[in-house]
């Protein structure tokens, strides 16, 4: 089988891309990705001979012709992901992930191709604390520009099925963590913070609610769905992680034995997502799919552990995106 794999230099990506090339040798994977600020080759480097790696963008409809022409089925990892940098410019995203998704699918409608499209629970807004999970009946609902592009995308993707018939599935996930995730985020900002002897910085009170998911446990799930899930239809992916940020913050404090108020407030996200939460039943009943990590803080402490033995990997990005987080305005507050 030839695989491409859009975004595979990303965080998610690139695990996927390891995991792929490590069970299942018949998968001759290609990888299609800009190297933006987010992409990092070196995430590949275990892999590098086993794998072709094409720079390039996604909006390239002529290099996506190209490469779709030549592959099986495409894995759409690629998309500017974090909400923050969405708030202080929109464009990109507006671009990549929805005009770059638009060119991949007029190029697996052209040649016939498989599409499995990656996209976020994000699309659905935020819940209450009284509200049931997301499942997949749940209305699109997104709060910021991250999440409006990444909706957009999944209904280009909902069409193209629909009114071509491109044989494309869709899968949401909840918040990722893991190995080679970019400093900017919020678990591996605030690692690389106290293995600096800095405090972890919490948006507000830190009230909100992510349900937190290992990668591995999500491609997994990709697995999954590229291999039997039927066309046209969306799978939620999440392992019942939900935890809110003042928890995580004093859960890595404690993998530092600092002491549990060692942090600060910091300047609150505009339109900050309350509570995400996701109700997977039909991945695991349609698709027999069960996540690996069970316990939330035993994964925890292994990420903890990656990041303490790769600071090769991730100190060039540390204080470019501190300084970033600084110009836009971020301030501790008096709490
Ligand atoms: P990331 O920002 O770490 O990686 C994105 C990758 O896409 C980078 O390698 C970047 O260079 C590449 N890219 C960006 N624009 C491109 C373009 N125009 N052409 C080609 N490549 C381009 O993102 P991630 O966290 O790995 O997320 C991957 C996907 O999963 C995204 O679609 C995101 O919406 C989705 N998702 C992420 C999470 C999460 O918690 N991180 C959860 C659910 C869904
Ligand atoms: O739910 C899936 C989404 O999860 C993905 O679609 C996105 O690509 C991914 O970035 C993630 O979005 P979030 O906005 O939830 O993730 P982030 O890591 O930016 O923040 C997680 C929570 O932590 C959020 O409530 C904001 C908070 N936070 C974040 C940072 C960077 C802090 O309290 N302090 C911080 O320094």
């Amino acid at each position: 089988m030839r695989l491409l794999v859009t975004g595979g230099a990303g965080f998610i990506g690139a695990n996927f891309v390891r995991q792929t090339v490590a069970d299942r040798p018949d998968v001759r994977v290609t990888v299609l990705d800009a190297l933006t600020y987010a992409g990092n080759r070196e995430s590949l480097d275990s892999v590098a001979d086993r794998i072709e790696f094409v720079k390039g963008d996604i909006a390239d409809t002529a290099l996506v012709d190209e490469l779709t022409a030549e592959t099986d089925a495409v894995v759409h990892f690629a998309a500017e992901s974090h909400n923050d940098n969405s708030l202080a410019d929109p464009w990109p995203f507006v671009q990549t992930n929805i005009v770059g998704t638009f060119a991949l699918l007029q190029a697996v409608r052209r040649h016939g191709v498989r599409f499995h499209h990656v996209s976020t629970d994000e699309v659905f807004g935020d819940l209450t604390s009284d509200d049931p999970p997301f499942s997949e009946l749940t209305p699109y609902n997104p709060s910021s520009p991250y999440s409006a592009t990444k909706a957009s995308s999944d209904l280009l993707v909902r069409a193209w099925a629909r009114s071509f018939g491109v044989r494309a599935t869709l899968s949401n996930c909840s918040n990722n963590y893991g190995p080679y995730q970019h400093v900017e985020k919020f678990i591996p900002r605030q690692i690389t913070n106290l293995i600096d002897g800095q405090r972890p910085r919490l948006y507000g009170a830190g009230h909100q609610i992510r349900d937190w998911i290992h990668v591995d446990d999500h491609n997994h799930a990709v697995w999954a769905v590229l291999e039997r899930g039927a066309a046209g239809r969306s799978y939620l992916i999440g392992a019942d992680g939900e935890t809110d940020n003042l928890t995580v913050i004093r859960m890595l404090l404690a993998e530092f034995d600092r002491s549990p108020d060692d942090f600060d407030h910091v300047t609150d996200r505009p339109g900050h997502d309350q509570r995400y939460a996701i109700d997977a039943t039909r991945l695991r009943t349609e698709l027999g799919w069960t996540p690996r990590y069970a316990n939330f803080r035993d994964g925890l402490a292994a990420t903890v552990r990656w990041y303490r033995e790769n600071e090769a990997w991730w100190r060039p990005y540390k204080e470019h995106t501190e300084d970033a987080y600084r110009k836009a305005g971020e301030r501790v507050l008096p709490l």
